[in-house]
C-alpha cells in the first residue's frame, strides 16, 4: 500500500507521519517537497499512490483576508487537482477542514448534513476545497475538525501558556465556542478509519466515504479553554504568572464519525473516545 501525505511539516501532518506508518509506505512531503502553490498532479502521477492524505492548507485565518487568491489556490485549487488525480487513479483521498464553514450561529453541535455559510475568506476557501472533491466522484473522507493543537506548531495553548507566563492579566473572549482537538487524536483516528474502510469489499467503501466530524465531545469557548491550559498548568507545578480564575480539553462526539467507526464493527469506540480535557491533561 502506497501513502502520499501532503503537509507532513504541519500539527496534523506530522502525527499522520507516525500514524499512517502501519498502512504501507509512507511518501511525506513537506511545504518544500510538495508545494501546493505548483502543481501536484506530477507529484501524484509519478507515486501512484494508493492512498493520499492531505493536512497541507493555507491555514492564516486572519492573514487570508488579505491574500485570498493564495488561500484559494492552496485551499481549493490543488485539493481539487488531488481530487482529479485520485480519481483517475483511483485512489482514496483523504481532507480535512474546518468548523469555519459554518457561519456559528447554530445553536449546539454542528452535523455534518447542515448548511454551510463560510463568513471568511479562509472558510470559503476550505469550504470550495470539499466541493472540489465531492464534485471529483474521487472516493473520499473528509474530516472536519477544530481548534487543534499539538506539541509542535503554533496554536492558542502555545500563545496562552507563553502569555501566562509573562503577563499578570490575560483577556480571552467567551463569545466563541468550539472544541479544542489534538493533532495526535486526529491522526490515530485517521489511520484507524482508513485502515477498516480498507479491510471493506470495495463495492460498500463508497457508501461509507464522505464528510465527518472529527473533534472529541464536549465543548468550550476560548475564554473557558484558557483557564482550563492555565489552571492545568499550574497545578503541574509550571510557573504561571497570571492570576488565579482566568481555562478546560474534550472525547469524540458520537455524531456520523461515531456511526462509521460503528459501520467499520471491528473498531472499538473506545479507541476513538475520550474528553478533550483528558487529552490535554496528557
Ligand atoms: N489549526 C487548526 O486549529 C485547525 C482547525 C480546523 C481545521 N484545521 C484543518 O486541519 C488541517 C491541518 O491543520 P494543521 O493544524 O496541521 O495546520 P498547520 O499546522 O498550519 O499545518 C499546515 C501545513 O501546510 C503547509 N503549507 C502551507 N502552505 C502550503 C503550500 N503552499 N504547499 C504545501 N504545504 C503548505 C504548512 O507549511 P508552512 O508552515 O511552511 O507554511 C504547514 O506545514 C488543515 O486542513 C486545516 O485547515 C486546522
Amino acid at each position: 500500500m502506497k501513502v502520499l501525505l501532503f503537509g507532513a511539516g504541519g500539527q496534523v501532518g506530522w502525527e499522520l507521519q507516525r500514524s499512517l506508518s502501519p498502512l504501507g509506505a509512507v511518501q511525506a512531503l513537506d511545504h518544500q517537497a510538495g508545494d501546493l502553490e505548483a502543481t501536484v498532479v506530477p507529484l501524484i502521477n509519478d507515486t501512484r499512490p494508493d492512498i493520499i492524505v492531505n493536512a497541507a492548507a493555507y491555514t492564516a485565518v486572519d492573514k487570508a483576508e488579505v491574500e485570498p487568491e493564495r488561500a484559494l489556490r492552496i485551499n481549493a485549487g490543488a485539493v481539487g487537482e488531488m481530487a482529479q488525480a485520485a480519481a483517475s487513479l483511483g485512489a482514496l483521498l483523504v481532507h480535512y477542514s474546518t468548523d469555519y464553514v459554518f457561519d456559528g450561529s447554530g445553536v449546539g453541535a454542528y452535523r455534518e448534513s447542515d448548511a454551510t455559510g463560510p463568513l471568511s475568506v479562509y472558510g470559503r476557501t476550505k469550504l470550495a476545497g470539499e466541493e472540489a472533491i465531492r464534485a471529483s466522484g474521487c472516493r473520499h473522507l473528509i474530516f472536519r475538525t477544530s481548534w487543534v493543537y499539538a506539541l509542535r506548531g503554533k496554536n492558542f495553548a502555545h500563545t496562552i501558556l507563553k502569555r501566562a507566563r509573562s503577563q499578570d492579566r490575560l483577556q480571552v473572549v467567551d463569545d466563541t465556542f468550539g472544541v479544542p482537538a489534538s493533532a495526535e487524536l486526529i491522526a490515530d483516528t485517521t489511520a484507524l478509519v482508513v485502515h477498516r474502510l480498507l479491510d471493506v469489499p470495495a463495492a460498500d467503501q463508497a457508501d461509507l466515504c464522505g464528510t465527518y466530524h472529527l473533534v472529541p465531545a464536549g465543548e468550550t469557548t476560548w475564554h473557558g479553554y484558557a483557564t482550563f491550559l492555565i489552571e492545568t498548568a499550574r497545578s503541574l507545578g509550571m510557573p504561571i504568572r497570571v492570576a488565579p480564575r482566568c481555562c478546560r480539553i474534550l472525547a469524540i462526539r458520537g455524531g456520523l464519525l461515531g456511526e462509521l467507526v460503528n459501520k467499520l464493527a471491528t473498531v472499538r469506540r473506545g479507541a476513538v473516545s475520550g474528553s478533550w480535557q483528558l487529552r490535554a491533561e496528557a
